[in-house]
């Protein structure tokens, strides 16, 4: 299994460029299918979630062409409408699949995505509202079998903003007879880029970004080309990386909207933050404020997917700082690992505690998800001496290049 060797306390310096959001390539992708067109989406990151996303649209017909961060889509002959298991197995959000496959096919098969190192990740949420739609659904023997005579538009309240039931109910909704309308729906950026790429293609979506989005159904789809929005995640990984270092960088193609709750606590944490066409410039203090208490909550709240990113520089600021994790059931993973560097932490159930310490000391620790994994990485561009993060092909699901980027900024990590 790869791992990264990194040798800490190096400063960062210079400019990097944040491509496009995985979070929003992959509802996209599957929005592809709504269409008969070809279709051509720029800054696609390259990530071992997106790669499995074109196998699994190429495995029921699409033909799919990758030209850098470009690719070139024809769904005209899409041919079926069960979705391969063992694609499902390896990305939980494949099942987004499912709504634009009901679009397009009226019915779809399917394996039940199981939980994944954060949680059990239910889809109770998605199941509700694609009923509502009139999708009969035969769930036996682990897997999905949707039919539907008709899809028919349906007023469908949330009971939680989930962002994947969001999308799946979006997608199933715009092609169903009539009008749709979720409410508590998701408000993540990554919806409205949804929506916008759906309306790009002829689709008539509205709302998103609000609690409330409206989708009137459509007969079809023409072709389209489209960017994707900067993924704000990467962006703010790039932040704390300088914050935990000392640093100053410059960070391009960043929404400065979409990172607020997280410009927030890095100027409580006492970095200087100026944002000027399109990109951010970071300043960090030789030693970062500890941050009284920060809460994980839904778009515009603080993002969970920031929750480990953040306590990585929290476990070197001055003073005590309080995470409470809101979202995720198991999203601590990273905790034992940082302590194996020397952090203070203690958590209790949702709630983390980090007592801040100097500096942390290389160890040999191990990435066991996404997040937490570029969070140790962070750990280590700290710590004295080397760091070895293991298992690191979890973080190349959602990073880009990840180690040729720090090391663009001066950091001296590999890949081994
Ligand atoms: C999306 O996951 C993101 N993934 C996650 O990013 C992100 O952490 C999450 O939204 C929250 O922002 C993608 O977009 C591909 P949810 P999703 O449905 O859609 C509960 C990353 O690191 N829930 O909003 O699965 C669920 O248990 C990943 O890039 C139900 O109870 O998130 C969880 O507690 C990790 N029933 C909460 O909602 C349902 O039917 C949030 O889930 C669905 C969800």
């Amino acid at each position: 299994m790869a791992k990264y060797r990194i040798r800490g306390e190096q400063k960062l310096e210079g400019d990097i460029r944040v491509k496009g959001a995985k979070n929003s390539a992959l509802p996209v992708l599957a929005a592809v299918l709504l269409s008969e067109k070809p279709v051509i989406l720029h800054d696609i990151p390259k990530l071992i979630d997106i790669d499995n996303m074109v196998l699994i649209l190429s495995s029921i017909g699409c033909k799919i062409k990758r030209e850098g961060n470009t690719l070139i889509v024809d769904p005209s002959s899409v041919n079926s409408w069960v979705i391969p298991d063992k694609y499902v197995k390896e990305i939980r959000s494949s099942i987004v699949m499912l709504g634009a496959v009901l679009a397009r096919m009226k019915k779809a098969l399917i394996t039940y995505p199981g939980g994944c190192e954060i949680g059990q990740r239910p889809i109770n949420l998605h199941l509700q509202g694609l009923k509502k739609l009139g999708v009969k659904i035969n769930d036996s023997h682990g897997y999905l079998e949707c039919q539907a005579d008709r899809l028919v538009g349906a007023n469908i309240h949330l009971d939680y903003p989930s962002v994947g039931a969001t999308e799946n109910i979006m997608l199933a909704a715009t092609k169903a007879e009539g009008t749709t309308v979720i409410r508590n729906a998701a408000k993540e950026p990554e919806i409205i880029d949804l929506q916008n790429f759906i309306n790009s293609m002829g689709g008539r979506v509205a709302g998103a970004g609000s609690n409330t989005i409206t989708i009137e159904g459509v007969e079809s789809f023409h072709g389209s080309e489209y960017r994707v929005l900067p993924d704000r995640i990467v962006a703010g990984t790039y932040l704390a990386a300088a914050a935990i270092t000392g640093s100053e960088i410059t960070i391009s193609n960043v929404n400065f909207e979409h990172i607020q709750s997280m410009v927030t606590k890095l100027r409580e944490a006492g970095c200087s933050i100026i944002n000027f066409n399109n990109s951010v410039r970071i300043k960090a203090p030789t030693r970062l404020r500890a941050i009284e208490h920060t809460k994980t909550y839904p778009y515009p709240g603080f993002p969970t997917d920031m929750q480990a990113l953040l306590m990585s520089m929290l476990t070197v600021a001055q003073g005590t700082s309080i995470i409470t994790e809101n979202i995720f059931e198991n999203r601590f993973k990273h905790v034992p690992e940082m302590i194996r560097m020397g952090a203070n932490i203690r958590t209790e159930g949702k709630i983390a505690v980090i007592q801040g310490v100097n500096r942390l000391k290389g160890a040999q620790v191990n990435a066991s998800d996404l997040r937490g994994g570029a969070a140790l990485v962070l750990a280590g561009l700290n710590a004295e001496g080397e760091t070895i993060v293991e298992n690191i092909h979890h973080i190349d699901r959602g990073y880009e290049g990840l180690e040729q980027k720090l090391r663009s900024l001066g950091a001296d990590i590999e890949r081994l």
